[in-house]
């Protein structure tokens, strides 16, 4: 599979859904080695770079647990304000320090376009962690993963995505992700403030995604096989008031999903949660964010190794 090596990750849409479910494959042939450290040969010498100018918890420890599983060293930083950035530094000229000490780079950051830029500027493979409000094409490859995990296909399912939709990068490359499987139904749950964008919509219209918008989770719950909860944006929003209008708008709560739910509906989230899913909901069977999460760790790894020609 000659495309995977050296390839930049900045969109969603730059995957076919071949390609997506060859890397689900290699997701699953690592998921049973990774942790007994047979693979730590995959990626011996390598070195990858974390630059994460904006906060994150899962998307950077799991790529830098996927790197060292994999053998791996990684460098970098989590915050811009212990780097030369703060001393005014710009972007491209971190981009291209990173490009020579090290064979790959994750970025996220905070500005629409910068893994893109990134990528233009390094020679080295760029891979988006998240761009501003834009895109996250890693976590729309590890919530695929998961729903093929629990359901064994990705197609043929009813599908709520629920929240901010506007401002949640996670939920667009979810969307994004899905028009290149065929779900048999998308519901876009959010109010009217929180829709998705202009730019979004045509996305999603253009690749004939099966959708339809409504303000209650209540009405479609009872159809859905999977539900992605989101988390309001707030750092994003360029009015404030508007937050204020829409903050606790929805929350999902053990009780409703016993009132309507399938016995089988799974939740996911791409986390941090603030109050949107009610913690009674955690132990029970709906509950799939925290394998989510974990599965962040073989899909980044397979995505790794991929691009650097290990696998
Ligand atoms: C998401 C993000 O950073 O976009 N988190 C993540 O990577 N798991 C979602 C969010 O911050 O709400």
């Amino acid at each position: 599979m000659a495309r995977w090596l050296g390839r930049d990750v900045v969109s969603i849409l730059d995957f076919t859904r071949d390609e997506l479910l060859d890397l689900f494959e290699a997701a699953s042939g690592l998921e049973g080695v990774l942790e007994s450290g047979r693979a730590r040969r995959l990626l011996e010498g390598k070195i990858v770079s974390l630059a994460f100018f904006e906060p994150s918890t899962r998307t950077r420890l799991s790529f830098e647990a996927a790197a060292k599983r994999l053998g791996a060293e990684t460098i970098g930083f989590t915050a811009a304000e212990a780097t030369s950035i703060a001393k005014g530094e710009n972007l491209a000229d971190t981009v291209r320090m990173l490009d020579g000490y090290s064979d790959l780079i994750v970025i996220r950051h905070r500005y629409e376009g910068a893994a893109l830029y990134a990528a233009e500027i390094a020679e080295k493979p760029v891979i988006n962690a998240g761009d501003g409000r834009q895109h996250h094409p890693t976590q729309a490859m590890l919530d695929l993963y998961t729903v093929n995990r629990l359901y064994g296909t990705v197609d043929g399912l009813v599908y709520g995505v629920l929240g901010d939709l506007r401002y949640g990068r996670a939920a667009t490359s979810f969307l994004l992700a899905l028009t290149r499987f065929k779900p048999k139904m998308v519901y876009l749950i959010s109010p009217p403030l929180l829709r998705p964008r202009e730019e979004v919509y045509m996305a999603l219209r253009q690749q004939g995604l099966p959708f339809q918008e409504t303000e209650s989770l209540e009405e479609v719950l009872p159809e859905l096989d999977v539900l992605y909860v989101t988390r309001i944006q707030r750092e994003r929003f360029p009015d404030l008031r508007d937050y204020e209008k829409v903050r606790g708008s929805y929350r999902v709560t053990l009780d409703l999903l016993q009132r309507h739910a399938k016995p089988e509906l799974k939740v996911l989230h791409p986390l941090p949660r603030v109050d949107e899913i009610d913690y009674r909901v955690d132990g029970s069977p709906y509950q799939a964010y925290f394998l989510q999460a974990r599965l962040g760790v073989p899909v980044r790894a397979a995505l790794l190794a991929k691009i650097l020609g290990a696998w």
